[in-house]
């Protein structure tokens, strides 16, 4: 039975927490925060888009009985949950990169899962987009758009942003650039709210998402949701945000490490979020106190960890990779309150 949406989300989506670290660099003590958006209902940042983008299409009284959209996985993963509660039929198109979890996810959700092949010369992001619009076209279902519809970075705008930026000041704030949603909600908010705060973007090498990567042989991106090979829609922003490169060998380095060391089950693109970060640290003259986005959990990405991302990267490299960022990593200490500092002193 079609339904019409509740005005207010009906899932636990929003509230996600702030974890707080602290490192010290060249003599400096940094605060460097996670927001961990893997604790939505669903999973991912994406449950926000997914429920914000669906809720606003959908005409008011007017009943929804099926959507279609493009989706590296996390979005279409959230859109097929939401759908299965709601009693909409939900059809996601993906790219082979799809991981596992989220192919696995969307089908047991009841969803039809897609996979379009890129053409000779065209991005796995465009051949997305564009078999989910001709399946609309064809099928007459609510095609949601999400890599155009301004209502993807709206819902980072109104909520995601608005919720980090309660928290108080941070001196940079650090974004996947991946296809841009949450990097030009996150513009949005800072040229309509005002604070001291530097936007970055965290991109791996060879991604246009929202700067040209130059000429010459590109690698070919190969973690979903990290990097993308189309320029995103919403990259048309002023002030533009600088582009910090994080490569995938450092990213796949990382994410063994951070389970050794005990830092959060974050996914791969919040690990070059992460990565990024300490490396705009690096360089500071002051204390600074940063804040990282970090999309989703690594439930994602770790059965297929062996199997599907190691084999991408020459064993050296990803040695050579641990060595150098082994001791960085073990910096991060698990930030006290000073409250709690006085009483385990007293
Ligand atoms: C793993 C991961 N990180 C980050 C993002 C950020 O998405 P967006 O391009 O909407 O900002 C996504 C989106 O699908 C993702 O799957």
């Amino acid at each position: 039975m079609p339904r019409t949406f509740p005005k207010n989300c009906p899932f636990q989506i929003g509230n996600t927490p702030l974890t707080r670290f602290v490192i010290r660099m060249n003599g400096l003590e940094h605060e460097i925060d996670l927001k961990e958006e893997r604790y939505n209902e669903f999973g991912s940042v994406k449950d926000r888009v997914a429920w914000y983008v669906l809720n606003n299409s959908a005409k008011p009284g007017e009943p929804v009985e099926s959507v279609i959209d493009a989706s590296s996985g996390n979005y279409g993963y959230a859109l097929s949950r939401i759908g299965e509660r709601l009693g909409i039929s939900v059809s996601v198109v993906s790219s082979p990169s799809i991981s596992e979890f989220n192919a696995a996810g969307i089908r047991g959700a009841g969803a039809r899962l897609i996979i379009a092949e890129a053409r000779d010369g065209e991005s796995a992001n465009a051949a997305r987009m564009r078999v989910a619009g001709e399946i609309a076209t064809t099928e007459g279902s609510l095609f949601l758009d999400q890599y155009r519809s301004l209502l993807n970075p709206a819902s980072h705008q109104e909520w995601t942003a608005t919720e980090l930026f309660s928290e108080g000041e941070f001196n940079a704030c650090f974004v996947a650039a991946s296809s841009g949603g949450t990097a030009r909600g996150f513009a949005d908010f800072l040229a309509a709210n005002p604070h001291p705060t530097e936007l970055v973007l965290v991109d791996p090498y060879g991604s246009r998402s929202f700067e040209d990567p130059g000429a010459g042989d590109l690698p070919k991106l190969f973690i979903p949701g990290y990097g993308s090979g189309r320029a995103s829609s919403f990259s048309n922003v002023s002030p533009k945000p600088s582009v910090r490169r994080v490569s995938e060998t450092d990213v796949l380095a990382a994410f063994g490490l951070f389970e050794q060391l005990g830092l959060p089950g974050i996914g791969l693109s919040s690990i070059g979020v992460v990565l990024g970060a300490l490396d705009w640290l690096a360089e500071a003259t002051e204390p600074q106190r940063v804040v990282c986005v970090c999309a989703d959990g690594d439930d994602r990405y770790r059965d297929e960890f062996e199997s599907r991302y190691l084999p991408k990267i020459e064993p050296h490299e990803l040695q050579t990779a641990i060595a150098r960022l082994k001791p960085v990593l073990s910096d991060l200490q698990t930030f006290t309150p000073l409250s709690d500092q006085v009483s385990v002193a007293q």
